[in-house]
């Protein structure tokens, strides 16, 4: 639909405690990658895809930081809205929080510790109705949002951190909806680790025969744990690197 605007939300609450000490005195997305604080990669990800509307939502404790971070989006050629999550209830409450600010209009939530390669202009760009996810094949899928295919590569079921995974194929931490997101998250229970899941949304919009799952063409990483965060360093100094050598 011509007339919706794409909004993005970077959500970069939670208490970080997989990354203690490290998150003791500031927060896990405040973190250094390489050379840039990691929010700063989530950031660029929306701005590359064209989005210049996006609210920021932070746990209490480093609120300032942030703004202090990343300012009033002018340098960037966008406008930043921030808003607080008292308490880590799940990434789909980010729908709840930004309810105002998605307004009518269609979103892309994007994790704030989550990093990729990809250019995502096209999928944000196509985009009309419904939800649109990015899935990509993992060794370690029991950590993740899993989704089954069947024979024809259509998405059948989606699993919060299966102990038995139906796939390899983990949902990655970018989501595209259009606004019925907010009904949806206002209709959802609370799970048994006392969260508002992406992957129950995820599983309302595939009911419907509304979500399609795209795929993570280039690298991508959650930078969840001390593993996949010095991995992810790596490769950021090596796209570093790359990108001085070319510019010589
Ligand atoms: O990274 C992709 C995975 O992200 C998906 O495959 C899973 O389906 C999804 O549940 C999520 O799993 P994680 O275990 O990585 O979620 P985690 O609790 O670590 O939260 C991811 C980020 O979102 C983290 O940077 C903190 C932030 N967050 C999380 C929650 C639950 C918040 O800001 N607020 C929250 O309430």
């Amino acid at each position: 639909m011509a007339d919706k605007e794409m909004k993005g939300i970077i959500l970069a609450g939670g208490a970080g405690t997989r990354l203690y000490p490290l998150t003791k005195v500031t927060s896990k997305q405040l973190l250094p990658v390489y050379n840039k604080p990691m929010i700063q990669y989530p950031l660029e990800t929306l701005i590359r895809a064209g989005i210049k509307d996006i609210l920021i939502i932070v746990a209490p404790d480093h609120a300032g930081d942030f703004l202090k971070c990343l300012g009033s989006g002018r340098e960037y050629g966008c406008h930043f809205t921030y808003e607080i999550q008292d308490k880590p209830e799940g990434i789909a409450q980010a729908f709840m929080i930004g309810q105002d600010f998605i307004d009518h209009d269609n979103v892309t939530l994007i994790l704030g510790d989550n990093l990729y390669e990809d250019d995502f202009s096209e999928a944000i760009k196509t985009f009309e109705t419904g939800g649109r996810i990015f899935a990509k094949r993992v060794s370690d899928p029991q950590r993740f949002g899993v989704v089954e295919f069947d024979e024809n590569n259509r998405a059948i079921s989606i699993e919060e951190k299966p102990q038995n995974p139906k796939s390899e194929f983990s949902v990655t931490g970018l989501y595209i909806y259009d606004s019925t997101v907010i009904d949806k998250v206002k209709a959802l229970a609370f799970s048994d680790r006392g969260e508002l899941e992406i992957t129950d949304v995820n599983n309302l919009y595939l009911a419907e025969n509304k979500l399609d799952v795209a795929f993570v063409e280039g690298r991508w990483f959650d930078t969840g744990t001390f593993e996949s965060m010095h991995e992810a360093i790596s490769f950021a100094r090596d796209r570093h690197l790359a990108k001085e050598a070319r510019s010589l």
